[in-house]
């Protein structure tokens, strides 16, 4: 049965204002009606974190979130992280250079996850095992995650911390 209830919210800067069924999770919300099909969706019971998006600055898995339970918040996607000309934000930056995507379906959700962690860093340097800890909510089926933790080290972790130049698979978060 359709149920359908108006949200008003902001995703990405833009008011946003639409009525919805009241079943739909947040992530269908974000893909289906507003075309923002950079939120991924992977297992759809908030383990695997490709649908990672934030909510008034925190991170949710957008896949166990109603639409309905937007209403009034603030939602920022993957959309919304490189700048308008195309150029690519410092965290996506490294994720390229340290070779910490493959198939590139996991990460989404991981720029997302450290959009968070540098924010609540406060300017701190963080140890390795500290950004693995970040990172563990966030599978990835392809890159062994090394390069994923070296993009994380190079933007987030002590200054002279060596870091491999190559990536290194295999290894776990
Ligand atoms: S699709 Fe949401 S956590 Fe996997
Ligand atoms: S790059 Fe393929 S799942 Fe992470």
């Amino acid at each position: 049965m359709f149920d359908p209830r108006r949200v008003t919210l902001v995703v990405n800067g833009n008011p946003v204002d639409r009525m919805v069924d009241s079943r739909v999770h947040l992530a269908d919300f974000l893909r289906r009606d507003l075309k923002l099909t950079g939120t991924h969706l992977g297992c759809e019971h908030g383990v695997c974190g490709a649908c990672t998006i934030l909510v008034d600055g925190a991170s949710v898995r957008a896949c166990l979130m109603l639409a309905v339970q937007a209403d009034g918040r603030r939602i920022d996607t993957i959309e919304s992280v490189a700048g308008d000309d195309g150029i690519l934000h410092p965290i996506q930056e490294a994720l390229s250079r340290r070779h910490g995507l493959q198939c590139g379906y996991c990460t989404p959700g991981v720029v997302m996850t450290l959009l968070e962690l540098d924010r609540d860093r406060d300017g701190r340097s963080l140890s390795e095992p500290e950004i693995r800890a970040a990172l563990s909510g966030n599978l990835c089926r392809c890159t062994g995650y090394q390069g994923i933790v070296d993009a994380a080290l190079d933007l987030f972790g002590p200054k002279n911390i060596e870091t491999s130049t190559q990536p290194t698979h295999g290894s776990s978060t």
